[in-house]
């Protein structure tokens, strides 16, 4: 329960959180992001994806936090860990990583209450040049979205910016999964589609939270979800690329909860 009384919502249902509730979203933001930061010198040829899982479970618990992953909706890990097609919602596991992967690992921590969602992109070994190309171009939507974020645009904005974006360099956006609102709970109103019409969709209000998480594939945009009622990868094998971040409305534009804070969002940089 929320101790505050008083919960401001839109006409949208989408929940308008006060100037003091930042402070608690940067806190939970930065540990996840501190988490991507640390665990990128395990992602070698030969890990297991289990193994990386593992780790960031335990620096979950070193932190003092809480997985939201664990046992949401039965999942059982403290990390999605989505590898070449695979879109995302990839459960890790024991098969090891070869020269050359590339790979999403998401996270969301619980820090206080407040929720710390982002992922990013790393490769085992070498980056081809075409997956660093999609690694590019997905990494470079994500901040034309979070660009057209500042009171008064809209969520048709956003998701305009980073389909536009996207496929102008002939990549394809996934529609089957979107970005959320988050904060004191994970997944909230309103859903963010990372395509769209400009000036469509819900007027963004200073005190929003949420995530922008592109999916981009090099082939076609549908995906599938397998037997196990989790991964989600591409129809036609094609690579997926994803990275995520978790932002908040201010006055005059936009305040991104996730920042690396070693400057390593991006896996050719740090
Ligand atoms: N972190 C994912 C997101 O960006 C959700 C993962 S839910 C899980 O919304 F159960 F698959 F972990
Ligand atoms: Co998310
Ligand atoms: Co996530």
């Amino acid at each position: 329960m929320d101790e505050r009384a008083e919960r401001r919502l839109t006409k949208d249902g989408i929940r308008l959180y006060d100037p003091s509730d930042f402070a608690g979203m940067h806190r939970a933001g930065e540990l996840a992001a501190r988490i991507l930061d640390d665990v990128a010198g395990l992602v070698v040829p030969g890990a297991s994806t289990a193994e990386i899982d593992e780790a960031i479970t335990r620096m979950v618990d070193e932190a003092g936090a809480t997985s939201a992953t664990i046992g949401y909706k039965g999942y059982q890990h403290a990390s999605c860990i989505s590898v070449n097609h695979v879109v995302c919602h990839g459960i890790p596991g024991d098969k090891r990583l070869k020269d050359g992967d590339i790979l999403n690992i998401d996270v969301t921590v619980i820090v206080d209450g407040w929720y710390g969602d982002t992922s990013r992109m790393y490769v085992a070994g070498k980056l081809s040049r075409k997956a660093e190309r999609l690694i590019q171009v997905t990494h470079d939507a994500l901040f034309k979205g979070i660009e057209a974020v500042r009171p008064g645009n809209t969520f048709g904005d956003i998701g305009h910016a980073i389909q536009a974006y996207v496929e102008a360099h002939r990549m394809s956006v996934v529609r089957d999964f979107c970005g959320h609102g988050l904060g004191r709970v994970f997944h909230a109103p309103p859903n963010v589609l990372h395509y769209g019409r400009p000036g469509t969709g819900a007027v963004l209000e200073p005190g929003m939270f949420f995530t922008i998480e592109p999916m981009v594939n090099l082939g076609r945009p549908e995906t599938k979800v397998l037997a196990d009622d989790w991964t989600a990868v591409t129809r036609d094998k094609s690579l997926s690329a994803q990275f995520e971040h978790s932002v908040g409305v201010t006055e005059d534009g936009v305040e991104i909860f996730t920042l690396s804070p070693g400057g390593r969002f991006h896996p050719t940089w740090g």
